[in-house]
């Protein structure tokens, strides 16, 4: 059996900084699932669909990584994919207290699932996905910030 990991997210779109966990997190597992979560109440950019294609071309040509949307609770979808172990980013220390709260939320709701924490690539430090899509509302240049194929579709998107 190979260790799985679920890397649960919104990625309204996928930034380089998650690429670059999602990389680094090979390192220590034969599997990543990258889970886009179903939340008809945020106000999305992209729809689930487009968000699950952009991941599933960045990461075409990479063993290992699958990439999948859930709703409902995170340790529910963890117990389905047979994965013991969820995977965040961490970024500067203004994500520490909410991922303390989700990491132990979803300890408390299952005990046998740990969430792990890789920090973030120091070039993506403040990319946020919210951020990006801020700037390239206002007209700035994102490019350097996301995947080409998210750099394209934003300029499509929002008719820039
Ligand atoms: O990219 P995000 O928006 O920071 O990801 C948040 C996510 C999807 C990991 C989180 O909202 C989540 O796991 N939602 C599923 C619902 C759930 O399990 N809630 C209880 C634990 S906090």
């Amino acid at each position: 059996m190979t260790a799985a990991a679920i890397y649960p997210g919104s990625f309204d779109p996928m930034t380089r900084g998650h690429v670059s966990i999602i990389r680094s997190g090979l390192v220590a597992f034969d599997r990543i699932v990258v889970a886009v979560l179903r939340n008809p109440r945020k106000d999305a950019l992209f729809t689930i669909e487009e968000r699950v294609e952009m991941i599933r071309e960045e990461f075409a040509d990479t063993p290992g990584i699958e990439v999948d949307s859930f709703e409902g609770l995170l340790v529910d979808y963890c117990r389905l994919k047979n994965a013991r172990v969820v995977l965040r980013g961490l970024r500067a220390v203004a994500d520490f207290e909410y991922e303390l709260q989700m990491a132990n939320m979803n300890r408390h709701l299952e005990p046998t699932i740990e969430t792990m924490f890789l920090m973030a690539n120091d070039a993506y430090f403040y990319v946020s996905s919210n951020l990006v899509k801020e700037a390239a509302r206002l007209g700035g240049d994102v490019s350097r910030l996301v995947p080409d194929s998210v750099a394209s579709r934003l300029t499509k998107k929002l008719g820039r």
